[in-house]
Parts: C-alpha cells; structure tokens; sequence
C-alpha cells in the first residue's frame, strides 16, 4: 500500500513563503495553507517578541480549526537602530499596513549616515503537534545596501546583503536565499524535530 503524505498547516497565506517552504520540504510533507483550511481571519499578532507572534498563530488555528501547524514570525534587527524594526518589520513605515517600497525607503534613510550598517534577519517558528508546542529559531547576518539591487525575493530582500556573499538576496536569487536564510535555518531545525 502506498503510504500517505503528512499533512501540516502553515499559518500564513503569504505566497512567496509558501513556495519557499514547499520547495524546502519537496514531497517530504503536504503543507497546507490558511486559505487550504478555508481560515481567513485577520489573525492578531499582538506580542512583542517574534516568538510570542508565531505561537499566537499557531495556537489560534489548533484552537479553532483542530489542525497541526506551524507559523513563523521574521524581523529584520538592525544593529545601528538597537534592534528596530524587529517585531515591527512587517509595519515599519506605516503602523496600519505592509508596504514594502515604503519599508525599504524608510529603512534606508534611517541609515543614510550610518557607519554601522550590520544587520539579521530572524526567523521563530512556533510548531503545535501532537499536544506539544516547540519554537525554532533561524538567524542570518548580514549588511544593509545602500540601495536597492535585484529583482527577486520579497520584502526587504533588495536592501539585505547576506554576510560573505557582497550581493543582496534580491541578487542572488531565490534557490541561493533558500539555501542560507534565516527562514531556511529555522525551517531546517524544524524539518530535523519533524524527521527525529
Ligand atoms: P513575516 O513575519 O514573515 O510576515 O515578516 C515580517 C516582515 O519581514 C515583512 O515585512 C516581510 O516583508 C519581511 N520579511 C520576512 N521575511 C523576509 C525575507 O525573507 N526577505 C525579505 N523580507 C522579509
């Protein structure tokens, strides 16, 4: 008999992530998404640390919709900026909506002096399964450019220069970004307690 494809809902409806993921886990696991479980719900992300927001996702799709499931939260920690926008990534430019151009605009004036520019992604992966929670951490150093290059990626990704690579993800592209991302790592973690 053919053995089945695992199931686990991913806490996100982002479709860039979502490639990202599959690609990472191949045919290994059948990754579902929010709009996969019919969830469409503003989901609050409401803590003030990147892991207390992926565990408020996670929670509020086993809670309410009886799945497994993984959500991550991702800042971009800026050392110049002591830390910022960190939790506050996603909304750095306006506090009521995402809008990348600004975000990237507004992060590079903020730096336009800076001698510092060193910078992380962090990724926190919050798992519920079988009962248990655990949390997953992926970082990636690196520096911000003082301008945008590429054309790949997302977000942040035309400004962020992984360290050692002197080209920025937006560069260097999304099977590179994969290998190497703050996301990869915390997924790889993630895929080694799913495989243990
Ligand atoms: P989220 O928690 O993954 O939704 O990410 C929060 C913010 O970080 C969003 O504004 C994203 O655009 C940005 N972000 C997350 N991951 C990446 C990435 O891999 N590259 C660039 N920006 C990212």
């Amino acid at each position: 008999m053919q053995q089945q494809t695992a199931s686990l809902v991913f806490a996100t409806n982002n479709a860039h992530k979502l490639s990202e993921i599959r690609a990472i886990f191949g045919d290994k696991l059948n990754i579902l998404s929010l709009a996969d479980i019919n969830c469409h719900d503003d989901i609050p992300e409401t803590a003030d640390t990147l892991e207390g927001n992926a565990l408020i996702k996670a929670r509020w799709v086993k809670e309410r919709y009886g799945y497994d499931c993984f959500a991550d939260d991702t800042g971009l920690e800026v050392t110049a900026l002591g830390g910022a926008p960190g939790v506050h990534t996603a909304r750095y430019a306006y506090p009521d909506r995402h809008d990348p151009e600004a975000n990237t605009a507004k992060l590079l004036a903020a730096l336009s002096n800076a001698d510092d520019r060193t910078a992380q992604f962090r990724t926190a992966i919050a798992l519920i399964q079988n009962g248990e929670e655990h949390v997953f951490e992926g970082v990636v150093r690196g520096e911000i450019a003082t301008e945008k290059r590429g054309t790949e990626g997302f977000g942040y990704d035309p400004v962020f220069m992984p360290e050692g690579m002197g080209k920025t993800f937006a560069e260097l592209g999304v099977e590179v970004k994969n290998r190497i991302s703050h996301r990869a790592r915390a997924v790889a973690k993630l895929v080694d307690f799913l495989n243990r």
